[in-house]
């Protein structure tokens, strides 16, 4: 059966989705691998717990995660507890000049006991191509990690 990577996302202004389509297209260049794209409100922690590997993309809003994804994370914390250890993620901040909302998706991470597989991407506003191939690149990097078992 195919690996599954969930991709959550939260994007007002399209950005951060256009990023998170990007990262799915780098996955499903993996055989064996398949994306599953989920806006944050939308999604649960059946879908964390199903998952082979995560990335968690949000745009920069004060400085902080944005608040559907953080409402994401409060939803899924205790339901998904000791049941997504050591899970491969990765992450990606869509921002305006700053990022600094990749720390407190860090603490996150570190909060769910998940295992960050590459170092987080920072994008400036919508991702132009260098942009697109870096999370197209970072999308395939975590497929092959699912599919490995790595
Ligand atoms: C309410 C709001 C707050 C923002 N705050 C910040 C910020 O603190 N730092 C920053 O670098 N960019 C900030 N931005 C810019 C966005 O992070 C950036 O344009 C992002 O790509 C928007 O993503 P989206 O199109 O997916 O909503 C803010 C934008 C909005 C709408």
């Amino acid at each position: 059966m195919a690996k599954k990577v969930l991709i959550v996302y939260h994007s007002l202004g399209g950005n951060t989705r256009a990023a998170a389509e990007a990262v799915a297209a780098g996955v499903r260049k993996v055989n064996d691998a398949e994306a599953q794209l989920v806006e944050a409100l939308k999604a649960g922690p059946g879908d964390l717990v199903s998952c082979d590997a995560a990335v968690f993309g949000t745009p920069d809003y004060f400085s902080y995660m944005a608040g559907g994804l953080k409402d994401f994370f409060d939803r899924c914390y205790y339901p998904t507890q000791d049941k997504v250890t050591d899970k491969p993620c990765a992450l990606f901040v869509t921002h305006g000049g700053g990022g600094r909302a990749v720390d407190g998706l860090k603490g996150v991470v570190r909060s769910f006991k998940m295992r960050l597989a590459a170092p987080p991407l920072l994008v400036l506003n919508h991702p132009d191509d260098d942009a697109r191939r870096k999370l197209m690149d970072l999308g395939e990097m975590l497929a092959k990690v699912a599919t490995l078992g790595g």
